[in-house]
């Protein structure tokens, strides 16, 4: 059985007030109903001890980045090990927005991934192409080359850390979905990937990221690869979030 997770990544948005404001209706509104999905809140690291605080057992919570070092002169950056201190159980490695805003390489992708296993944290290593290298028949081979190098270094023993989430990159935030059946054929392609690999591909959990949405959801985590979804500007709203985490099967 691979675990069902919705992790909701607030990107760089929220404030202390969305954290009390969203963190206890989304909690009151999970106890209501179990389809033995796992709920992960991503926000801004300022706010994890808040969320962290308000979350309960229901809830997991996550960071958006890690460091590609575990301690030092650093500035600015926040280690897996800290995170993990702070009470989270996941971060997010290699957003697309952090491969093209900060030009984070598939080298330091594969960094952040060993360190926050090292910690202890599950890895949402996050993998995606673009719309000219979609034009261009070129996502499949962009994917797979993420997957690889993200998960070149994983031990025996430590697959169950690792989660995959699919995000094309022109998906995200634009309102446009991949179709369930496109998700679904590159989801399919991911777990060849890791299979080739000698993972335990079947035990591990492939999430679909881009536009995904309360009316949308259902369709995609409806597909037997998707495991269910990485939630960015839906994961703002208490209601869309849970109806999200509602629609895993
Ligand atoms: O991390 C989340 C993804 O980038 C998806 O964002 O749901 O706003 O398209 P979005």
């Amino acid at each position: 059985m691979r675990r069902k997770i919705v992790a909701g990544n607030w990107k760089m948005n929220g404030s202390k007030g969305l954290v009390s404001n969203l963190v206890g209706q989304v909690r009151s509104e999970l106890a209501s109903f179990d389809n033995g999905v796992e709920a992960v809140i991503i926000p801004p690291a300022l706010f994890v001890d808040d969320v962290v605080e308000q979350a309960g057992k229901k809830l997991a919570v996550g960071v958006q980045n890690v460091a590609c070092w575990s301690s030092g002169a650093y500035t600015g950056e926040i280690s897996a090990a800290m995170a993990k201190d702070c009470g989270c159980g996941f971060t997010l490695v290699g957003h697309s927005e952090r491969r093209q805003l900060f030009g984070e390489t598939d080298e330091q992708v594969a960094t952040k991934v060993e360190q926050a296993l090292a910690s202890g944290l599950v890895a949402v290593i996050c993998v995606g192409e673009t719309l000219e290298e979609r034009d261009a028949g070129k996502a499949e081979d962009v994917v797979s080359r993420q997957v690889r190098k993200a998960v070149a270094d994983v031990g025996n023993g430590l697959w169950q850390q690792v989660v995959i989430a699919y995000e094309p990159v022109w998906a995200i935030g634009t309102g446009k979905t991949a179709t369930a059946d496109d998700a679904q054929a590159m989801h399919a392609a991911i777990r060849a990937v890791l299979m080739s690999l000698g993972a335990p591909a079947d035990e591990v959990s492939l999430l679909y990221g881009g536009s995904v949405k309360a009316d949308n959801a259902a369709a995609l985590f409806a597909q037997p690869d998707i495991d269910g979804g990485l939630i960015g500007g839906a994961s703002l709203d208490a209601s869309d979030f849970v109806s999200i985490c509602r629609a895993v099967p």
